[in-house]
């Protein structure tokens, strides 16, 4: 899949600032991972930064379904208040949904539920690393150059807060255009059609109005969604924090995306798209089945298969 090469463009843009970070010749990386699918694409990251010669630490919960140790980083753990057997249940459920045929209506809300159910869980996580003694003076003397984090649980910019470091976001996208508010890009409704709308940024009179309203109902549920993360937040840092405020902190946010797959809108400069980085793994088979689930999810987020 030669027609994939932003492996090439993320180191690209990924290790000079790891190099400017470090006076030594390897910059030392803090990475607390997604679980799940998300933790394929970093791994690849982590193989290739690690032969590079920068020293990786990866904090993970110690019941992780995917997240491995590897010669290529240490690995430290902690214990979360859930089993491994939960977090496998949850993550079956979200699959099923994604792909189930059920009306419109009853695929939103349960996708709304199970996001609210997951977000509970890798708060309570979240809660368990930032409260455990040892490894966080562990983080705070290991003076590490930088953050490597999915945002979408936001824990990892907590900890990059604390220890007044900067953070590199991976991610595939947050709900309720999250990570374009906290990147600061510009989205009027009027011209950025939000998730599910079905627009295109050239909307009529009623599709605007549509619009407005699906911005205005991601406002709610988005709160109860991580209002978990944010009061974790607040009370941790000590200052009162929105998720928006949070991860505006963020200093550059690799989007596992394509620009064409998603809906059109304006991006800041410290966004970059790396799409094909889901493809990553050279096995044929897992490849072809990997992209494969990633356009099934693009046509079903855009209605494709109605046409
Ligand atoms: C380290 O990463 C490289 C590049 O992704 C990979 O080829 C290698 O197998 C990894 N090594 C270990 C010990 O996992």
């Amino acid at each position: 899949m030669d027609s994939f090469p932003p492996c090439n463009m993320l180191m690209a843009v990924l290790l000079p600032f790891l190099c400017c970070l470090s006076t030594a010749a390897g910059g030392k990386l803090l990475v607390i991972p997604m679980d799940g699918s998300h933790w394929l694409s970093m791994k690849e990251v982590l193989g290739e930064l690690s032969s590079r010669g920068h020293e990786i630490v990866v904090v993970a919960p110690d019941s992780s379904i995917l997240i491995d140790s590897s010669g290529n980083y240490t690995m430290k753990t902690y214990p979360v208040p859930y089993k491994q057997e939960e977090m496998e249940e949850l993550l079956h459920t979200i699959g099923t949904t994604s792909f189930s045929e059920l009306p419109f209506l009853t695929r939103f809300l349960d996708t709304w539920e199970n996001f609210r159910k997951s977000s509970a869980m890798f708060q309570a996580a979240c809660s368990s690393l930032l409260y455990k003694k040892e490894l966080m003076k562990f983080m705070e003397e290991s003076k590490f150059d930088a953050v490597f984090t999915d945002p979408l649980t936001p824990c990892g910019q907590i900890v990059a807060l604390h220890l007044s470091i900067p953070t590199i976001f991976f991610l595939r996208g947050i709900p309720c255009s999250i990570d374009i508010y906290a990147a600061q890009s510009p989205s009027p409704p009027s011209y950025v059609p939000r998730l599910f709308s079905f627009s295109t940024d050239h909307m009529t009179f009623p599709q605007r109005v549509k619009n407005l309203l699906i911005s205005i109902s991601e406002y709610f549920t988005c709160s109860i969604i991580f209002s978990p993360f944010e009061r974790l937040a607040s009370d941790f840092l000590q200052q009162p924090m929105t998720l928006t405020q949070l991860l505006s902190h963020g200093s550059i946010w690799l989007k596992r995306t394509d620009f064409a797959f998603d809906y059109p809108m304006p991006v800041m400069p410290s966004m970059v798209f790396i799409g094909g980085i889901n493809c990553g793994r050279k096995k044929l088979l897992a490849q072809v089945s990997e992209c494969l689930g990633e356009v099934l999810a693009v046509i079903r987020v855009h209605g494709l298969c109605e046409i």
